[in-house]
């Protein structure tokens, strides 16, 4: 998988994907998290990003599975796009009420792990658009010395 050859701390790529593309499993784990209403039906499938606390033994490197995580995730949406595959990071909300939904599917989930974010992905609509995302200005982005 293209994800495993993103950079992670020490290598230890401290993640999991859990992939679901049975129907009826996509259609309850979209339901999850918040930021999936009113195109969710399109999933064809959803990724559950799950980081391990345990890859890490201090506690001040507890943010790292993260950053691992996210640079995986991106490495794995850009596989997607040369597959002719679509993709959009699904934000995780920290609601007790998601992760007790989240757990309820992800049934064996370890006490250390954390779900970091979802991926929802789908076929592209043949005469489908890309949405224009307007950008900061470059130099509200960088600033040198
Ligand atoms: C951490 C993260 C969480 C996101 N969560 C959602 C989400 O819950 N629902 C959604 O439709 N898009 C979500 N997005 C997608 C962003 O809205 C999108 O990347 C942003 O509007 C910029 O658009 P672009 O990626 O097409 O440039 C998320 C993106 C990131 C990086």
């Amino acid at each position: 998988m293209v994800g495993a050859q993103s950079p992670s701390a020490c290598n230890r790529l401290p993640f999991e994907f859990h992939i679901f593309d049975e129907p009826e499993m996509v259609k309850k784990v979209s339901s999850i998290p918040m930021g999936t209403k009113g195109f969710s039906q399109n999933f064809s499938a959803i990724v559950v990003v799950v980081g391990k606390l345990r890859a890490y033994f201090s506690e001040r490197d507890r943010h790292v599975i993260y950053i691992d995580a996210a640079l995986a995730s991106m490495s794995f949406m850009f596989a997607l796009e040369t597959l002719g595959l679509s993709s959009c990071p699904i934000n995780w909300p920290d609601i007790e009420e998601c992760e007790k939904k989240m757990t309820s599917v992800l049934v064996d989930l370890e006490p250390d792990e954390r779900v970091i974010m979802l991926i929802s992905v789908g076929y592209p609509a043949p005469d489908g658009m890309v949405p224009y995302s307007q950008k900061k200005e470059l130099d509200l982005l960088r600033r040198y010395n």
